[in-house]
């Protein structure tokens, strides 16, 4: 789920496309519970919800939204991604820690980064920490219609992503979507139950999504670069 889009990093193969969008913005709380609130009123269980962004510790009210996530009981587990370059306010992080929330920081071995800083501050305040060491990104190429679909080979299949009310195969799906590069085929979180559940049942099965067909995706067909280069 993108509660921002606002980034302090500018990643020339960034997977979200974040730099090359205009206006980024961070969500209102009232937004991002709204759309959770909908979706969680429509579905048994969350197995995983996934904060990101955008850099989520750039977000103002992100203590207040980790304590209203953490509250919610059909959700299980709860990992925010970071890109390591922001040592959040100790009220953020006691409220991390008192979460069932598990921060995933990402290994952009830029300079002056405050990453090992960030995780000493993480086991100062006993917060559940993992840190994505030697991380290898993909080159998923340009937004162009490839007349073939790479949902079946991509690690990102499992990426699901809850933008601006809707649902989307994956973040970047999302991004490319609001960017006006391919059709929106965002599923609304207001329709009604029956209707919801049938359409994600089809998104997971991953014949369906057209966004699949304008990116080489994290596969074997895109090519391994290194993580988090600026542009
Ligand atoms: C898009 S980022 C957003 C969160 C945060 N700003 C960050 O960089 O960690 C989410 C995850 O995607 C990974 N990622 C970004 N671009 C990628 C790419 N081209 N290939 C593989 N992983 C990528 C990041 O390393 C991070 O773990
Ligand atoms: S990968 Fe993360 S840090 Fe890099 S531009 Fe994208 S959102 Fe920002």
């Amino acid at each position: 789920m993108f509660i921002t889009t606002k980034c302090d990093l500018h990643c020339k193969h960034c997977s979200n496309l974040i730099p090359a969008m205009d206006g980024q913005i961070h969500y209102e709380i009232s937004d991002l519970t709204g759309w959770l609130d909908e979706l969680l009123s429509k579905i048994d269980c969350l197995y995983r919800l996934k904060i990101h962004g955008g850099e989520v510790f750039l977000y103002p009210r992100l203590r207040e939204w980790i304590e209203y996530v953490d509250r919610q009981s059909k959700i299980k587990s709860i990992r925010l991604t970071t890109n390591g370059t922001i040592i959040p306010a100790d009220d953020v992080l006691q409220a991390i820690a008192n979460s069932k929330i598990a921060v995933q920081i990402s290994d952009y071995q830029l300079p002056n980064i405050k990453t090992q800083q960030l995780i000493e501050k993480l086991k100062k305040f006993g917060v559940h920490h993992i840190y994505l060491k030697d991380q290898i990104w993909k080159d998923m190429g340009e937004v162009s219609q490839r007349g073939c679909n790479r949902f079946e080979d991509c690690n990102m299949k499992r990426c699901t992503s809850l933008y601006e009310g809707k649902i989307y195969v994956c973040s970047r799906a999302a991004i490319m979507a609001k960017m006006g590069k391919i059709p929106d085929e965002g599923i609304p979180l207001t329709l009604p139950e029956k209707k919801l559940k049938t359409e994600l049942k089809k998104l997971y099965s991953g014949k369906y999504s057209e966004a699949c067909t304008y990116c080489d995706g994290d596969t074997q067909y895109a090519k391994e670069i290194v993580a988090g280069e600026q542009e």
